[in-house]
C-alpha cells in the first residue's frame, strides 16, 4: 500500500491538517462512529440498545475488555470495584489543601495525578497485574474524589463510601449525603445517572481521549495520561460545554427570554458567541445521543416534578436553530451536551460539577483506548509542523538591539 512515511522520506512532504480533522492516528476495534448516519456503537453494540437496557459498569466492562461479561463477570467487576472506593486518607487530605472555590475539575485531575504518587506499583504499563490494579482503582475512586470535590466546595464533611450500596448509589451518597440525615438515592436519579455515563462513555478519537493516547504513547502510566485527560476535557469547546450550555440559558432567561435575539448574535459572531452543546466536528445530521439526552431530560424533570424555565428556552432554542439557514448550512445540530445539564441541574448538581460527571462517564473509553494503543505497541505520538517562523538571523548583543 501507500506509504506516506516513504514519501515524506523521499520528498519532505508533510500533510497539513489542522485540528486532525482528516488524520486517523490509530486503528481502533472500541467504537465505531458514523457522523453522516448518526450511529453510534461500543463494540458493534448500538447505543440507543446499551443506554435502554445496559448499565454503566456493563458498558465500562464491554468498552475495556471487548465483549458483555457474563453475569459472573459482571459481578466480579462490581465487587471489585466497590473494593477500592476508599481514598487513602493522606489522599483525603488534598482536600484540606485546596481553595474552597477551586473548580472540581482542577481538584479531579490533580487528585487522579496525584494517585501515582501513592500506588507505585503501577507504573508499568506492560505489567498486566498492574494496570487491571489501576483501571480498577481508577474507576473506583474516580466517584469518590469527585463527591469531595463538591463536599468541600460547600464546606461539609467528605463521607465514606458505602460499599453495600450500587455505584452510581454510592456515589450519590457521597455527594448529596449529610452525616446527621438519612439518605436515600431516588431511583428515577440513580437510572437517569447510569444512563447519562452509558452515553458519554466512550466516543473514539475525541480530544481528551487522543490525550489520553498521546500522553501514554510515550509509556507515561494510567493515572498520569488519565489526569491530561481530565484537563483535555475541562475546555469549553469540549466536556466544559455542557456547563456552559447552563450558563448561555440563564444569561438569556437573565436578558428577557429573547432566544432570537440571542441566536442573532451568534450568527453575526458578536464576541465570539456559539450556540453552546450545538455543532460537532463528526455528527452532521444527528447526535445520537442528543436524541436519547432530549427524551430523557424530559421524563427526568417530569417524574421528579421540576418545572424549569430553562427547559422552555432551551427547547425553543433548539427549534428555532434548526429552522435557521446559517445553522442548517453549517450542518450544527444539538450534541450530547445541550440537554444533559437540565437534567443534572434537576438531580441538584450545582453548574461547575457537570463536566465532573462527563468525566466520571468517559473514564471507561479513557482506559479502553490507553489499554488498546498499549496493547497493540504504538509508536509515540508526534505530530510533524509547518514551519513558518523566521530564517536564519544572526545574534545581536544586547547593548545593539
Ligand atoms: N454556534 C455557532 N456557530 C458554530 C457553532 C456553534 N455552536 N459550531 C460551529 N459553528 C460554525 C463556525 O463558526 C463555522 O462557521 P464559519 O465558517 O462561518 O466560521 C462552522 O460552523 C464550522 O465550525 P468549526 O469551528 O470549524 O467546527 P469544528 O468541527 O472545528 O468544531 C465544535 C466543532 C468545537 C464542537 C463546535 O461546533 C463548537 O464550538 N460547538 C459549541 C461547543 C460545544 O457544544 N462543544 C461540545 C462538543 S461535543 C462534546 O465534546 C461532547
Amino acid at each position: 500500500g501507500f506509504d506516506i512515511g516513504k514519501l515524506r522520506a523521499q520528498t519532505g512532504l508533510v500533510t497539513m491538517d489542522s485540528g486532525y480533522g482528516n488524520t486517523a492516528a490509530y486503528k481502533s476495534a472500541i467504537t465505531y462512529l458514523d457522523g453522516e448516519k448518526g450511529i453510534l456503537r461500543y463494540r458493534g453494540y448500538p447505543i440507543e440498545q446499551l443506554a435502554e437496557r445496559g448499565s454503566f459498569l456493563e458498558s465500562a466492562y464491554l468498552l475495556i475488555h471487548g465483549e458483555l461479561p457474563t453475569a459472573t463477570q459482571l459481578d466480579d467487576f462490581r465487587e471489585e470495584i466497590s473494593r477500592h472506593t476508599l481514598l487513602h486518607e493522606d489522599v483525603k487530605r488534598f482536600f484540606d489543601g485546596f481553595p474552597r472555590d477551586a473548580h472540581p475539575m482542577a481538584m479531579l485531575s490533580s487528585v487522579v495525578s496525584a494517585l501515582s504518587t501513592f500506588y507505585q506499583d503501577s507504573h508499568n504499563p506492560f505489567d498486566e497485574r498492574q494496570v487491571h490494579l489501576s483501571t480498577i482503582r481508577l474507576l473506583a475512586k474516580l466517584p469518590t474524589i469527585a463527591a469531595y470535590a463538591y463536599k468541600k466546595s460547600i464546606g461539609q464533611p467528605l463521607l465514606y463510601p458505602d460499599n453495600s450500596l450500587g455505584f452510581i448509589e454510592n456515589f450519590l451518597m457521597m455527594t448529596f449525603a449529610v452525616p446527621s440525615e438519612r439518605f436515600e438515592a431516588d431511583p428515577v436519579v440513580v437510572d437517569a445517572l447510569d444512563k447519562l455515563l452509558i452515553l458519554h462513555a466512550d466516543h473514539e478519537q475525541n480530544c481528551s481521549t487522543s490525550t489520553v493516547r498521546l500522553v501514554g504513547s510515550s509509556q507515561a502510566n494510567l493515572f498520569a495520561s488519565i489526569s491530561a485527560g481530565i484537563n483535555a476535557l475541562w475546555g469549553p469547546l469540549h466536556g466544559g460545554a455542557n456547563a456552559e450550555v447552563l450558563e448561555m440559558l440563564e444569561r438569556i432567561r437573565n436578558d428577557g427570554g429573547d432566544v432570537d435575539a440571542f441566536l442573532n448574535k451568534v450568527k453575526n459572531k458578536e464576541d465570539g458567541v456559539r450556540l453552546m452543546g450545538f455543532g460537532h466536528r463528526v455528527y452532521k445530521n444527528f447526535d445520537p445521543r442528543a436524541k436519547i439526552i432530549k427524551t430523557a431530560a424530559d421524563d427526568v424533570l417530569g417524574k421528579l416534578g421540576v418545572k424549569d424555565e430553562l427547559l422552555e428556552i432551551a427547547l425553543k432554542l433548539e427549534e428555532r436553530a434548526l429552522a435557521d439557514d446559517y445553522f442548517v448550512e453549517r450542518k450544527l445540530y444539538p450534541n450530547v451536551d445541550f440537554y444533559s445539564g437540565l437534567i443534572y441541574r434537576a438531580m441538584g448538581f450545582p453548574t461547575n460539577a457537570f463536566t465532573v460527571l462527563f468525566a466520571i462517564g468517559r473514564l471507561p473509553g479513557w482506559i479502553a483506548h490507553w489499554r488498546e494503543m498499549i496493547a497493540s505497541g504504538s509508536r509515540i505520538g508526534r505530530p510533524r509542523q509547518v514551519y513558518v517562523g523566521e530564517e536564519q538571523r544572526d545574534y545581536v548583543p544586547l547593548d545593539q538591539r
